[in-house]
């Protein structure tokens, strides 16, 4: 598990770095489609396309694929079994990887859904599944034994529906609260509604959730994690790269 996370980490930051783009093209959206495209694939023999080599590790740290033919994979969540599943921005599909014979590589790879509006964020959070999308929170209750016949309930879409760093990465934070940012809609403004350049938390359980404004002036950021010691939150935002 420890181990899976750490390749999982490092490969995370592989891949926002490969598909880094601070361009913010407008991407058409998308209204639900149909779902008969969800699939279940074996992908043990798939191979990966990738210069592992050019990737600088700390010492001790290895790295090698454990998942190929995920197209534009771009956030991660890891449930308590260790299904991964995968969001992705250019892509309108969501996936679950599973290491179903348990050689320590991914062998099945679901497609949970397809038709969504940039589904960049996901978060696993008591046996449901997060995913966010430009303007909305969806959960797929139970994902774990429904992964052949999933499907979601939307839990908050009033989300601004602009495209630009709309997508988004989200995350479960220490007081049970989803985190869920909403990037400027723009490169370089100051926008009027204060929605926008913020990160949002939303209580889940509530039956009317409600995302109330956690913090400000946060452009874009591609993730954020916690302090396992002081409980504060880091994040990493897009600005030095752009
Ligand atoms: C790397 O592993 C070796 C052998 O287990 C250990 O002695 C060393 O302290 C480790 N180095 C780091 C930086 O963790
Ligand atoms: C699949 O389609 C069914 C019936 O139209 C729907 O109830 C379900 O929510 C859909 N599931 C997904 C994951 O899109």
């Amino acid at each position: 598990m420890q181990t899976t996370r750490v390749f999982s980490f490092v490969i995370i930051l592989a891949t926002i770095y490969l598909s880094a783009s601070c361009n913010g093209k407008t991407e058409e959206k998308n209204d639900l489609q149909s779902n008969s495209s969800l699939s279940k694939e074996d992908i043990s023999d798939a191979k990966a396309d990738v210069k592992l080599e050019k990737i600088k590790l700390p010492k001790n740290f290895t790295i090698e694929v454990w998942a190929a033919n995920v197209p534009n994979a771009r956030s991660l969540a890891i449930s308590d079994e260790g299904i991964v599943f995968v969001g992705n921005r250019q892509d309108k599909k969501v996936y679950a990887l599973v290491d179903e014979n348990q050689d320590g590589k991914a062998d099945t790879k679901y497609t949970l859904t397809d038709g969504l509006n940039m589904p960049n964020g996901v978060a696993y959070h008591d046996g449901d599944l997060y995913v966010a999308e430009v303007s909305r929170i969806i959960r797929f209750k139970d994902i774990q034994n429904t992964l052949n016949n999933p499907s979601y309930e939307v839990v908050y879409d009033q989300y601004p529906s602009e495209n630009h760093h709309g997508w988004k990465f989200i995350a479960f934070g220490p007081d049970g609260m989803l985190y869920v940012p909403v990037g400027a809609p723009c490169n370089i403004c100051d926008p009027e509604e204060e929605i926008f350049a913020s990160i949002t938390r939303i209580d889940i359980k509530s039956p009317n959730p409600q995302p109330e404004i956690y913090a400000h002036g946060v452009r874009n950021t591609v993730g954020f994690d916690w302090h396992p010691v002081t409980g504060e939150m880091g994040l990493r935002t897009m600005e030095e790269i752009c």
